[in-house]
């Protein structure tokens, strides 16, 4: 098994691949061997110690390794993470991954690689970190018909309004503390303009509606423009402001239906379930026809929650190679249209 990247998320799959071990060779039925830690930097600070002799900077390198059987990409971003993912799968390993930037823009380049190679590609930390999400909408609610998904899918911007919400601040205000928190990046563009949870709804509505939904297919508005008197307004009318990442289904011109996604900043009721999402957390609300109403909820941000999913999908894609088989891909069709709402 291979480790590529080691910062916040990668440095704690590394130390839970450690420190559960056992647990984890019970789980699996095999010892899951750490061959490599592939990093930019050998002498950067991290947050575990890794075994001086398992850091390497030549991803490729480590990836093509005949001892190498799984890959867990936790580079983020478009290059090089998709190359050394393709490069996994033409080698013959499965992939897990928790890159939803990669995942929204170019999945379908992903999921026809890992169909050719017959390996697993899994990546439930791409939304929503610890929150099971990404499997009931593949597995558990495949039987079901999804009519719309509702979500609060960006830890930070839900931080900033909440804040704003409960204390009267300012948008700027609500911001630097999160930044103090170590909720927000240094440079927090991708959360407060909406970009992340647009790649989020993305990969939602693609799973949901059994569709091919990119990032740019999502109409997306931040919360730059939230003032506090937004919020006290909504505060009057019993409500609350909160980025929703919105996924449904609309009459499409042929008389069928197509997909519409779209993340904005919107009020609803404080009797809404949603409402009570505080803090940096996440929730996904699901409708649908047979189950009803289902919401999904817990900590959707930080290194360990992150690990958490990223160590499930590990163990799933383990088994999955020790029986010889592969799990649930990503269907090679698009079953709805796609309504393009997004700027392009
Ligand atoms: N910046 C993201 C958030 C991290 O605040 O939710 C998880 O993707």
């Amino acid at each position: 098994m291979a480790v590529l990247g080691c910062g916040s998320v990668g440095s704690q799959v590394v130390r839970l691949l450690t420190e559960q071990a056992d647990d984890l060779e019970a789980r699996v039925g095999a010892r899951l061997e750490l061959a490599g830690v592939a990093v930019r930097r050998l002498d950067a600070a991290r947050e575990v110690q890794v075994p001086a002799g398992l850091l390497t900077t030549d991803a490729t390198g480590l990836v093509a390794r005949e001892d190498v059987d799984l890959v867990i990409e936790t580079i983020g971003g478009i290059e090089p993470a998709r190359s050394l993912i393709l490069s996994a799968f033409e080698n013959g390993k499965s992939v897990v991954s928790a890159n939803k930037a990669l995942i929204a823009e170019d999945g379908a380049t992903l999921f026809e690689a890992a169909a050719k190679a017959e390996r697993d590609f899994y990546y439930e930390a791409a939304v929503a970190a610890a929150i099971p999400i990404l499997r009931p909408l593949r597995e558990s609610l495949a039987g079901d018909r999804v009519t719309r998904v509702l979500g609060i899918v960006n830890g930070t911007t839900n931080f900033i309004l909440d804040k704003m919400d409960t204390s009267g601040a300012g948008f700027s205000d609500a911001l630097e503390e999160a930044q103090e928190l170590g909720f927000a990046e240094a440079d927090p563009t991708a959360d407060v303009e909406g970009f992340d949870a647009a790649a989020k709804a993305a990969i939602l509505a693609s799973l949901a509606f059994h569709s091919r939904v990119t990032a740019a297919d999502v109409h997306r508005e931040g919360i730059t423009d939230v003032t506090a008197a937004d919020v006290a307004s909504a505060r009057e009318m019993d409500a609350v402001v909160k980025l929703l990442a919105i996924a449904e289904l609309r009459p499409g011109p042929d008389g069928g239906e197509q997909v519409a996604v779209r993340v904005h900043p919107a009020m609803i009721p404080r009797s809404h379930p949603l409402a009570s999402v505080r803090g940096a957390y996440n929730a996904v609300f699901v409708e649908s026809e047979a189950a009803g109403q289902l919401m999904f909820y817990g900590p959707g941000a930080g290194g360990s929650p992150t690990a958490s999913a990223v160590l499930g999908d590990l163990v799933t894609v383990a088994r999955n190679r020790l029986a010889d088989t592969r799990g649930a891909g990503e269907s090679a069709y698009a079953e709805r249209p796609v309504m393009s709402m997004g700027e392009t």
